[in-house]
């Protein structure tokens, strides 16, 4: 690992890796590919450990000609694939971004990869950063999700992460691309946009606002602290096997009502005056076609890699909304995106 091109590294998980990469691979130079969408900020990556090593490019993972520049120009080494459109809802409502962006733009990098390797395998890798959504939903007492699970997406989010995982397997099989694939949980910590569920709920509960539950709330979650998912996609960039595909979990399920109920307790003791907060909570109609229920059996990770997390819910979850109330520049920022009112008005007025 000397060349490393991140992409979508201004985006939650994405901004958390380059922090992990900077301190865990002291010599390495990282190039930043993210074309800066609703969900990508250049604040996700103030303040970053040793800055001279990473070069940070606005641009599209579906630009061929700027990506296979890149490719040959910096001599990548190693691609780390996080750009995507990434949020269910949004994909209900837009599904033209995701295929364009998570299908054609994964398949754009794979062309990359594949003529500035040439067939020289050794020492490269594509990595894969994908999730637990391709295996569909579970039912209460079904076994968690393997690495052989049949794929079963049902959102235009999952269905188009699934697509791109096939076209990852399909260069390794056909043209030898050395390729790696993490599907990983629902990843929670610092620089999560506030669409998705654990940041959401802890802004809208500051600001007094509801906290939308949807359906009977009764949803479960494999909740991961975001620096457990960065330490595991660096173990398999590093020692996993090429060619093969990991489970990342958290082992943390608690029902989303309950999960809710606890960011609400934190509130309590962290902003007395708007306790109770349990009060702001508020069912609203269910998303279509809800997945129930995700669970990741990690026995091969921490077999091979003895990766296992290292954070449980409740003090990741303390960390989270403790960053979120001491970090109100960035908070402001993003409230006062008018992409995010719109987002806000769309998704819940009519609900
Ligand atoms: P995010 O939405 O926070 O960030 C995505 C980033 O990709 C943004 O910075 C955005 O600007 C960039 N991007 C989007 N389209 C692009 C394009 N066409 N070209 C270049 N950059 C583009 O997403 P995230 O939560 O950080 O997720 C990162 C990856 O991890 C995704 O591939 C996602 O599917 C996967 N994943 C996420 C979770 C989770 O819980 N968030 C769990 C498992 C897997
Ligand atoms: P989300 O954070 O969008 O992640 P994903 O859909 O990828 O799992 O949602 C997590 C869970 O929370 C999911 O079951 C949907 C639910 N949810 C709500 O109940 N209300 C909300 O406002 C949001 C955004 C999500």
């Amino acid at each position: 690992m000397k060349n490393i091109l991140i992409t979508g590294g201004a985006g939650f998980i994405g901004a958390n890796f380059v922090r992990y990469l900077l301190k865990a691979e002291p010599e390495a130079r990282i190039y930043n590919l993210d074309a800066l969408t609703y969900a990508g900020s250049l604040e996700n990556l103030h303040d970053l450990p040793d800055p001279a090593r990473h070069s940070f490019i606005q641009g599209d993972i579906c630009d061929a000609e700027l990506v296979g520049r890149l490719m040959t120009e910096h001599a990548i080494d190693t691609v780390i694939h996080f750009a995507a459109e990434s949020h269910v809802d949004r994909s209900i409502h837009g599904p033209g971004a995701f295929v364009q962006t998570n299908v054609i733009g994964t398949f754009t990098l794979l062309e990359a990869a594949r003529a500035a390797w040439a067939g020289e395998p050794s020492g490269r890798r594509f990595h894969h950063v994908s999730t637990d959504e391709v295996f569909g939903s579970l039912a209460p007492n079904d076994p968690a999700f393997i690495e052989s699970t049949p794929y079963d997406p049902r959102s235009p989010y999952s269905a188009s992460k699934a697509a791109s995982d096939h076209l990852v397997r399909a260069y390794y099989h056909t043209y030898g691309l050395p390729v790696s694939i993490t599907n990983c949980s629902n990843n929670y910590g610092p620089f999560q946009f506030p669409e998705k569920l654990i940041p959401l709920m802890v802004l809208n509960a500051t600001l007094g606002k509801p906290l939308p539950i949807y359906g009977d709330g009764k949803q479960i979650r494999d909740w991961l602290y975001v620096e457990d998912h960065c330490e595991a996609i660096y173990l398999v960039v590093k020692n996993g096997k090429v060619g093969e595909t990991y489970n990342v979990g958290g082992g943390n399920q608690p029902y989303n009502i309950d999960l809710v109920r606890e960011i609400c307790s934190i509130l309590d003791e962290l902003r007395p005056d708007g306790a109770p907060h349990t009060r702001l909570m508020t069912h609203v109609p269910d998303r279509p076609g809800h997945d129930r229920r995700y669970d990741m059996d990690i026995t091969k990770i921490r077999a091979e890699l003895g990766w296992v997390p290292r954070h449980d819910i409740e003090s990741g979850l303390r960390a989270t909304v403790e960053w979120y109330l001491e970090n109100q520049d960035w908070v402001k920022s993003v409230l006062g995106d008018e992409g995010y009112t719109a987002w806000l008005e769309k998704n819940y007025a009519k609900r």
